[in-house]
């Protein structure tokens, strides 16, 4: 691995998000690591280097187009780590895990999309396992804040002498301030479309266990299905209202679960939800944004509304702009049920647009932690999570880089 040309290559740099991982990583990597920006375009790759005046001048450029295998496989075979943000995943996305998985180079990935990530597993897992390579989906706002939060809170359970199995545990989204980039809306639909065309697709996206390493060892919790309406819940005496993201951290946490030998808990109740403030302004604003979210996936099943949402919305290389990024925040509080009976909870914070601020934060410490602290990772390969993969060494990562990852014992 030491032979290789370029220690990280960032492939979909000139795309919205990507473009601001580059920046992040133009501002933050050490300099001695060898670190190069893939595109498909090299007019466009300069563009972005040039952007960063000096700080750009380290960056290689390579090309690369992902329905041309032989030049992902060029890219992947000269590089230890392959950081990509090139999406909608499920259309892009497979041929570079495969690049990847066959090279023995480790990779990560913005995705969310539940059915590319189970392509993954089947189709180039057994071989990354058998290179090396960690193959690391959902390294963004998606699923990290979950994912960490459930491993930062049950690390903490076990420095307390207590098993850190739990019985319950549902995460609350308390604020969420952020907005949508067109790539993320072309993969949200590209779901869409696909689950509307392939049932296997539908019943992959219906699976609380869908990314399971091994379906029939998961416990029989009943469908546990997220919520879809606004909901009082006992467990966190709070007014609740679905998010947005459920469908696809809840899968990630599980597989977590499982690939660590069920070390969160045997029969783990895992949930996510949004949780509403106290009184009516809280209640009627659940139940727009539950209206609102239910609004953006039926427009795509009916042609004029398809057609209209598609035009209103932010196209492929649109985002928010840096005024927008720098309001953004969110804050997570995850309660739990230990199986001794104790409550205790973990709090995720980052301080700016979830989605592309704290996301690009959240994939460069990710890409660098592959890249710079193998030694501290646990030794695991194949399609992995990132608690699995990086673990506790990436939450101390992204504490020093702003993010907050803190755990106590005691309900809310
Ligand atoms: N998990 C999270 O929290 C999170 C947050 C943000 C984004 N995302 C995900 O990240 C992905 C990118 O989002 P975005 O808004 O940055 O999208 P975007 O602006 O549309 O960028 C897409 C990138 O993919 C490249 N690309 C497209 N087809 C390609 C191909 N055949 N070969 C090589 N490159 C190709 C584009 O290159 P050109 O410039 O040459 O067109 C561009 O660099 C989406 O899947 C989105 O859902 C996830």
């Amino acid at each position: 691995m030491t032979t290789r040309t370029w220690d990280l290559v960032l492939f979909g740099a000139t795309g919205f998000t990507g473009a601001l991982v580059a920046e992040y990583l133009s501002q933050h990597a050490p300099p001695e690591l060898r670190i190069a920006l893939a595109g498909r375009n090299k007019d466009k790759l300069e563009g972005v280097k040039r952007s960063f005046g000096e700080k750009g001048a380290r960056f290689g450029t390579l090309i690369g187009d992902s329905s041309d295998p032989a030049s992902i496989a060029a890219i992947a075979t000269q590089t230890r780590v392959l950081c990509t943000t090139v999406g909608p995943y499920a259309k892009y996305g497979l041929p570079v895990v495969e690049a990847c998985a066959k090279a023995g180079t480790h990779y990560c990935d913005l995705t969310g999309e539940p059915q590319f990530m189970r392509r993954s597993i089947d189709g180039w897992n057994a071989t990354a396992q058998s290179t090396g390579a960690r193959i690391v989906h959902t390294c963004g706002f998606d699923s990290i804040p979950s994912d960490l939060g459930l491993l930062t809170l049950t690390e903490f359970l076990k420095a307390q002498g207590r098993s850190g199995q739990l019985e319950r545990a549902t995460l609350a989204v308390l604020k969420l301030k952020g907005a949508f980039s067109g790539g993320t809306i072309a993969s949200l639909f590209n779901g869409l479309e696909e689950a509307q065309a392939d049932r296997s697709v539908r019943k992959v996206m219906g699976d609380p266990y869908a990314l399971s390493p091994d379906r029939a060892k998961e416990p029989d919790l009943g469908r546990q299905r997220d919520l879809t309406s606004v909901k009082y819940d006992d467990f966190l005496a709070s007014w609740t209202a679905p998010f947005v993201m459920a469908s696809v951290n809840t899968r990630v946490v599980r597989r977590s679960n499982a690939l660590l030998g069920y070390a969160y808990g045997a029969r783990l109740d895992y949930r996510e939800v949004t949780a509403l403030r106290p009184g009516l302004k809280g209640l009627v604003f659940g139940g727009v944004m539950t209206a609102g979210m239910g609004a953006l996936v039926a427009s795509q099943f009916f042609g004029p509304t398809k057609v209209l949402a598609q035009r209103l919305l932010p196209k492929p290389g649109e985002g928010p702009d840096k005024a927008a990024r720098d309001a953004g925040s969110f804050r997570m509080r995850i309660e739990a049920k230990t199986v001794e009976g104790d409550r205790a909870h973990a709090i995720v914070v980052g301080t700016s647009d979830p989605g592309y601020g704290e996301t690009a934060k959240m994939l460069s410490h990710a890409a660098m932690c592959l890249a710079m602290d193998e030694a501290k990772l646990p030794r695991r390969a194949g399609v992995l999570t990132p608690a699995t993969a990086m673990g506790m060494t990436l939450v101390e990562r992204l504490r020093g880089a702003g993010m907050t990852f803190e755990a106590a014992m005691g309900a809310r």
